[in-house]
Order: C-alpha cells, then sequence, then structure tokens
C-alpha cells in the first residue's frame, strides 16, 4: 500500500506541479491532512480509500484539463495502470466524482469516505489558507480584490457573475461563508466554524481599512 501511495503523490505532483489557481501539489497535501484530522475523530471510513481520493481529487477537475471527460480518461488510465482491483478503484473514483460536484447542485453522498474528502476539500477553501487562495485565483482571472460597486453580500446576478463582474471579496459571500453548514461531519463543522470566524474578522478589518477608519 505504501508504494502506491508514493507513486500516487508521484503522479499529482506531476500533474498540478505549475498550477497557481489554488489547486497546486500543496493543496492536495492539506486536504489530505485535513482528512486525516476528521478520520482520527470520526474513527470510521477506509484510510487507504480516503488518501488516494483525497490525492486524485483534483486530477479531472476541468479547470485543469481540456474537458471534464478529458480528466476523468486521465484519472481512469492512471487508476488502471497501478493495478488496483476494481472494487477499490470505483470506490476511489465515487469519492472524488462527489467532491468534484459543482455548481450549486449537491449529490447523494453514500459513503463515510466521500463525506470526509468532501469536508477537507471545503476546509481548505476557509480560513487564512481560504482568504489567501481566493485572492490568488481571483488575482490570476483578473478580478479585483473589492469592488463596491460591483455589489456585495450575494447581491450580484448570476449573470453578472459570469459576466466576470466579480471581486474576490464577493466570493465570501457567494459561497465561502456558506460551507460552514454544508459540512458532512460533526469534527469538520467544528474545525469550519472555527475557521468562518476568522474570515468574518478578516472582512470586518478589511472594510475598516477600506473606509479609512484606525
Ligand atoms: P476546489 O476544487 O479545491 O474545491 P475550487 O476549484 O472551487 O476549489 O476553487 C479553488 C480556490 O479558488 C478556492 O479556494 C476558491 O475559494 C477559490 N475560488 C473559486 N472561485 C473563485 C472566484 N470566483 N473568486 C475568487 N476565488 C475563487
Ligand atoms: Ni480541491
Amino acid at each position: 500500500m505504501k508504494d502506491l501511495i508514493k507513486i500516487t503523490e508521484e503522479f499529482v505532483k506531476n500533474e498540478l506541479g505549475g498550477d497557481s489557481s489554488g489547486h497546486d501539489w500543496h493543496h492536495i497535501d492539506r486536504v489530505r491532512k485535513n482528512a486525516q484530522l476528521i478520520w482520527s475523530k470520526e474513527k470510521q471510513g477506509d484510510w487507504f480509500i480516503i488518501e488516494m481520493a483525497a490525492l486524485l481529487h483534483d486530477i479531472p477537475d476541468d479547470k485543469l484539463n481540456e474537458s471534464e471527460a478529458a480528466g476523468w480518461a486521465k484519472l481512469d488510465s492512471f487508476l488502471q495502470s497501478i493495478e488496483l482491483d476494481g472494487e477499490t478503484a470505483s470506490k476511489i473514483k465515487s469519492c472524488i466524482e462527489t467532491v468534484s460536484f459543482k455548481g450549486g447542485r449537491s449529490i447523494e453522498l453514500d459513503s463515510i469516505e466521500a463525506e470526509i474528502v468532501q469536508d477537507a476539500d471545503r476546509l481548505d477553501a476557509l480560513g487564512a489558507i481560504g482568504i489567501a487562495r481566493t485572492f490568488a485565483f481571483g488575482g490570476k482571472k483578473g478580478h479585483p480584490i473589492y469592488e463596491p460597486s460591483l455589489g456585495v453580500r450575494g447581491e450580484m446576478t448570476l449573470e453578472e457573475y459570469r459576466n466576470g463582474s466579480s471581486s474576490s471579496v464577493n466570493h465570501f459571500y457567494e459561497k465561502l461563508l456558506k460551507l460552514k453548514d454544508k459540512m458532512n461531519t460533526p469534527h469538520a463543522k467544528q474545525l469550519a466554524e472555527e475557521r468562518h470566524r476568522f474570515m468574518e474578522a478578516f472582512l470586518e478589518q478589511f472594510y475598516s481599512e477600506w473606509n479609512g477608519k484606525a
């Protein structure tokens, strides 16, 4: 099992190494650490499945592939190359499917492994790390840090958002501040609440400095 982890780490480092949109190797490694933290408290789930799914969860992401289908094909061919048995491979894939489901839709989680990996990925979008990733992502997309005229606090329509009239600060209201209520496991919820409070404090200080207050 140890060798398979090493091989997978190498594969993922190679695939994601140069990404600067918040999906680099360090994101993957943090998601694995978050997953370990949650798993050690939950005392449920198969760690090998969780670790493999955490390592591979961003491989099929459409931001990193020509198409979603191309990403899934890449994941499939990797899982075949390491000769996992069919059942293990499909458990890992189903975890990753759950985690990569996007766009405000939600999917029924059918395993504790999927719940843990999803929580672990969401935790990395929160707190100090979440703040850093948000501004890094927004910068790469050419979004302003903050633009009062674009509206904040979820005031923007989906169309305005899709047209790129967005700011990184707006992303907190669109997504990040909603995540604490979407956690699956009790321990992740507790960690999410701490990180949530940190983001609220950050925003308060941000507006205060923006408005020229001490
Ligand atoms: P992941 O695939 O790791 O779950 P995403 O692909 O949704 O996360 O986003 C990667 C990072 O970029 C996250 O930290 C997220 O908050 C941030 N991000 C995503 N969309 C935006 C946006 N429109 N503006 C600013 N940051 C964003
Ligand atoms: Ni991720």
